[in-house]
């Protein structure tokens, strides 16, 4: 099986490593990819966000299976172009894709679905924002209504804060949505869906804050462990049959089944599992753990997502033990990152690389982005993979660079509890 991979971030590196682990894919090409990928495999330009330009390549390639990494092209409809074209593609539809895409609609989604979430309110209007603000809070969740790579999220008691960050969202043209603040620890749960088949990978936890102890501005997430110590063996099949089988139900209902990744973010409760968000692809850092712990091929996983054939493949299994991923971001990320420093020592299995890119003048592999490489950890427990995983970080030097040291470190020392 010949697979293009599109995407350039950690996660396609992640996929990339994957995809070539599984006997069955004879050759794997990544486009557009990014320094470290291009070491592992081929890797082409194209516009990823074209639907026309993915499937070109694609046909060139003679691709069995396309797997779309990032939200972007999957909520432009890429997926579309290449299901008509009748490549079989890991993503959803562009329709089946707002549920990343629109928080308003993946709120109806839940509604119907009857899928316990936090209460919410869409301001559309800057004269309406006030006296909706006053409706919650504290603590005041604001999120952007669009794609926002993760950061479009403020949750915060100062309501000075959350003021300016809705401010800021409705003055770009962005609606924004105030929820309800959901307390527990955040579980993040890939399902493989096919429509009507959902199964799920290993429950991961994102760490989304850029300091240590949760501290700082949101990111894209900058670290991730992977299984979860503290989570209870039932809680997965409760999150699927309570939360992500209504939601692929509904959508079939509604015409749009989802095909793909399905990602529940959710906060366990006391009462159970709450949803925070959906996403519609692979979440980035959490993949990198997760993938590191599958045994099974991925590719025929995938395969069998994007062919609505699920049912009749194993089940995915797990290699014992844990994993942790650590985010190196580079100088000043969340906000407008520094680029183009050089970064050593980032080689070998366990460096997954994002925002590298190689220099012209000398081919010195250069920072190209705000999150610049993710290590992966693996050990027999979590005490290992982290070990493991700062072990490996120590060998890398990105000038400004920076991370946190304290990835899966609240569960190690038994501080997450339902
Ligand atoms: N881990 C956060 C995300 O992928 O959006």
């Amino acid at each position: 099986m010949r697979v293009l991979v599109i995407g350039s971030g950690a996660r396609e590196h992640a996929l990339v490593n994957g995809l070539l682990r599984d006997p069955s894919v004879t050759e794997v090409v990544c486009a557009p990819g990014n320094a470290g990928i291009a070491v592992v495999t081929k890797t082409v330009p194209v516009d990823a966000s074209s639907g026309a330009a993915v499937t070109e390549l694609a046909q060139q390639l003679a691709a069995d299976l396309v797997v779309i990494g990032p939200e972007v092209p999957l909520v432009l409809g890429v997926a579309d172009a290449l299901r008509a074209a009748g490549i079989p593609a890991f993503g959803p539809s562009r329709d089946a894709a707002r549920i990343e895409g629109s928080k308003a609609f993946a709120k109806d989604v839940m509604a119907a679905a009857g899928v316990r979430t936090a209460h919410s309110e869409v301001v559309d209007n800057p004269a309406k924002l006030d006296a909706a603000l006053d409706r919650f809070g504290p603590v005041w969740v604001v999120k952007d209504d669009g794609l926002a790579a993760g950061k479009g999220v403020v949750v915060t008691p100062d309501r000075f804060k959350a003021r300016e960050h809705a401010a800021e969202c409705l003055e770009i043209g962005h609606p924004v949505l105030l929820e309800s603040f959901l307390d527990g620890p955040e579980v993040s749960l890939f399902c493989l869906v096919d429509g009507t088949t959902v199964v799920p990978l290993l429950p991961a936890q994102d760490h989304k804050r850029v300091g240590d102890g949760d501290t700082g501005p949101n990111t894209g997430g900058m670290g991730a462990y992977t299984p979860l110590p503290w989570l209870p063996d039932a809680m997965v099949d409760r999150i699927v049959t309570e939360v992500c089988e209504p939601v692929a139900a509904e959508m079939v209902k509604r015409g749009c089944g989802f095909s793909g990744l399905l990602y529940a973010g959710l906060a366990i409760g006391k009462d159970g599992p709450s949803v925070v968000e959906f996403n519609c692809r692979f979440g980035d850092p959490e993949t990198q753990a997760v993938l590191a712990m599958l045994e099974s091929p991925l590719g025929e996983l995938l395969y069998a997502t994007a062919t609505g054939t699920l049912a009749s493949v194993e089940k995915p299994r797990w290699k014992d033990g844990s994993a942790v991923t650590v985010v190196l971001a580079a100088e000043n990320y969340p906000g407008r990152p520094r680029m183009g420093d050089v970064i050593t020592g980032a080689t070998g299995a366990n460096v997954l690389h994002a925002g590298t890119t190689k220099r012209d003048e000398d081919g010195a592999v250069v920072s190209a982005g705000g999150r610049v490489v993710s290590v992966v950890g693996v050990g027999e427990d979590l005490v290992a993979a982290r070990d493991a995983a700062y072990a490996t970080l120590a060998g890398i030097k990105l000038p400004g660079g920076h991370f946190r040291s304290d990835i899966g470190l609240a569960a190690v020392e038994g501080r997450i509890s339902i």
